[in-house]
């Protein structure tokens, strides 16, 4: 096959692109805020009033995804990087099926659950193997270990990189997000004017701004249909 395509495709992810792994979104019915107020398990507040609650939360999940298994979706994207295509993965999840799937480049927007930091210090990870944190654990520079995971009301340190790459993007491929969390939502304000911009969800036409592409499709049937054809033509279409 003649070299593909080297233009830059930036593909922003969301819970969506995980439920067909099993795993819940946020805010569709029976979502993980359906079940859970932000305030007792996803604070700053939360974990200084009570860590064991939340410590509860995240391990529930953890487990969750440790059981999932990459789907058509996430195994598409893959594909593309591994024909040679520049494929960058912005992510809201905080799961590994994207890395699971096999794509390389993939920056975690709101964190990773399978890794715990020092509370003190956020650059300091401690990859979680297997298990969780218990309360009162201790990173190997004695701070408190919390999980990987950006709370509501925290800086979001990738935000910057994001941007930078989305600003570069030749297209724009966002899969599975409500586009409603601030400041992830605002990085499509940053593809440049000229670059096209895709949406694959089933509510694709209600929750994407007019001038993007919307495809009311599930992600493991519009990603995978839309990878297909970029392989096929050997570049982005
Ligand atoms: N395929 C594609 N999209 C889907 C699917 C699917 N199978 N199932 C649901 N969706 C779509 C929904 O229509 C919705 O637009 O996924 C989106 C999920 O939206 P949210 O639940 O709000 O999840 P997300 O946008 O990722 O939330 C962003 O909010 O609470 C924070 O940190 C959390 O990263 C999360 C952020």
């Amino acid at each position: 096959m003649s070299q593909p395509d080297s233009r830059r495709l930036v593909v922003l992810t969301g819970a969506g692109i995980s439920a067909e792994s099993g795993l819940k979104t946020f805010r569709d019915g029976d979502g993980l805020w359906e079940n859970h107020r932000i305030e007792d398990v996803a604070t700053p507040e939360a974990w200084a009033r009570d860590p064991e609650r939340v410590l509860r939360f995240y391990d529930e999940r953890r487990e969750q995804v440790r059981r999932a298994r990459p789907n058509p979706a996430h195994q598409a994207l893959a594909r593309l990087e591994r024909a040679g295509f520049a494929v960058r993965i912005i992510t809201q999840n905080i799961d590994d099926l994207h890395e699971r799937a096999g794509s390389s480049d993939v920056l975690h927007l709101h964190g990773e659950i399978l890794k715990a930091r020092s509370s003190v210090d956020p650059r300091l990870l401690y990859p979680l193997a297997r298990g969780g944190i218990r309360p009162g654990d201790l990173c190997d520079k004695g701070s408190q270990l919390r999980p990987h995971v950006v709370w509501f009301g925290e800086a979001v340190p990738a935000y910057g990189p994001a941007c930078d790459s989305v600003a570069e993007a030749d297209l724009l491929l966002v899969v599975g997000t409500s586009l409603t969390v601030m400041p992830a939502a605002m990085l499509l304000d940053a593809a440049p004017v000229e670059c096209p911009c895709l949406l694959v969800d089933p509510r694709a036409s209600e929750v994407s701004p007019r001038w993007v592409t919307a495809f009311d499709e599930l992600a493991s049937r519009g990603v995978p249909r839309l990878v297909e054809q970029w392989l096929a033509a050997g570049r982005l279409l």
